[in-house]
């Protein structure tokens, strides 16, 4: 890949530690269901809402009487999410709809996905856009099907080409009273590479023998750093007709919470795990990004930490988002996905 920018400045230890210690201590959520605003007639999608956070967003969303879009991996883990969401809130006024074969692990599965995202959307407004469902593996040994670094393939390159078939349903002079996306992204980006948070020379390892890729922790946040630069990147690429319909694009951060992620751990998660959150209220960061009516345009870009505000990423990431290597991220991963268009 050709140079840098600029070369990627240092960053302050001592922030970057209360900020990990802030991910175990955060506030107090203010942004909460009660203030959330009715959604009826508006339509959401929620990648990776089998379990953990994107279940409980589903839920949140379901109960304000939105429609709901759920894409996952495998459909009877979908339909028995979906189940137990309706079953719990038979007041709700909303739909859900399951849409299955999103496995990211596969880049050549996902434009069938988007065909199906079509034909459930119908002529309806698309709303709101959660890029959820993410992995953080228990070892940096995980390949994806073409033979890319598994995390970077699950959390960056699949939703990045989610989104491109997406556009042209959400990118509408349609329901502008609400246009969000949300890219989930984690407060492990401050332990990775320090480099703007990428391996620029090969990102996606592709040209190294799995034993001498570095540990797992670094692989999870350089794709969670990539997460922050996309939201940013894809608001840049579609700047004209975002501010025209006042879309709102951001990453989110949404908390150290009790889910599925962990699975694969062993003990030293199980016991950090006492430390960790009920998952919902990962939901109430992400739906934050989502809802918030203190969000506008301009704030695209923003990196929402839990459970619910703002915060600068690290120095060089922050600086990544203004000098353009979100765009230059935004392009690689576009040159690895544009032939599975
Ligand atoms: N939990 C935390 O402490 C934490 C902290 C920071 C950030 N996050 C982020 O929050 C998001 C949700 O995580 P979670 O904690 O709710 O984890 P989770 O309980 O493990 O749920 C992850 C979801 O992503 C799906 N997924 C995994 N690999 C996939 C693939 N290759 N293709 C498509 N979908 C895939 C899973 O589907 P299957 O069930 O089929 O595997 C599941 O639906 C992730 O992006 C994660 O990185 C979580």
């Amino acid at each position: 890949m050709e140079s840098l920018i600029a070369p990627a400045p240092g960053y302050s230890k001592i922030r970057l530690l209360r900020e990990i210690y802030y991910g175990f201590r955060p506030n107090k959520p203010t942004f909460t269901p009660e203030d959330y605003p009715d959604l009826a007639g508006k339509t959401a999608i929620v990648t990776g809402c089998n379990t953990g956070i994107g279940k409980h967003t589903v839920e949140l969303l379901y109960q304000k009487n939105c429609n709901v879009i759920g894409v996952v991996r495998t459909q009877s883990k979908g339909d028995q999410a979906r189940d137990d969401i309706v079953n719990n809130n038979p007041d709700s006024k909303g739909t859900i709809s399951i849409i299955s074969g999103c496995d990211y692990l596969d880049l050549s599965k996902i434009s069938a996905v988007g065909e199906k995202i079509k034909e459930t959307l119908g002529d309806k407004p698309l709303n709101i856009i959660i890029h959820n469902a993410g992995l953080m593996a228990p070892n940096n040994e995980g390949t994806s099907f073409q033979g890319y670094e598994a995390m970077f393939q699950t959390n960056v390159l699949g939703p990045q080409l989610l989104q491109h078939f997406i556009d042209p349903l959400f990118l509408k002079d349609d329901d502008t009273s609400l246009k969000r996306i949300v890219w989930v992204s984690s407060g492990a980006h401050l332990l990775s590479f320090n480099t703007y948070g990428i391996n620029w020379e090969d990102p996606l390892f592709e040209n190294v023998p799995t034993k001498d890729r570095p540990n797992n922790n670094v692989l999870y946040g350089q794709s969670k750093a990539a997460n922050i630069y996309q939201a940013k990147a894809w608001f840049e690429m579609n700047k004209t007709i975002c501010e025209k319909i006042g879309c709102v694009s951001v990453s989110c951060y949404p908390g150290n919470l009790k889910t599925d992620l962990q699975r694969g751990w062993g003990l030293s998660m199980a016991v950090a795990k006492y430390l960790f959150w009920d998952g919902v209220y990962g939901a109430y960061s992400e739906l934050y990004g989502a809802l918030s009516p203190e969000l506008t345009s301009k704030d695209s870009g923003a990196y929402i930490v839990p459970f619910g505000e703002i915060h600068d990423p690290r120095e060089d990431v922050k600086l990544g988002l203004t000098n353009g290597v979100d765009i230059k991220l935004w392009d690689f991963v576009d040159s690895k996905i544009s032939k599975y268009y």
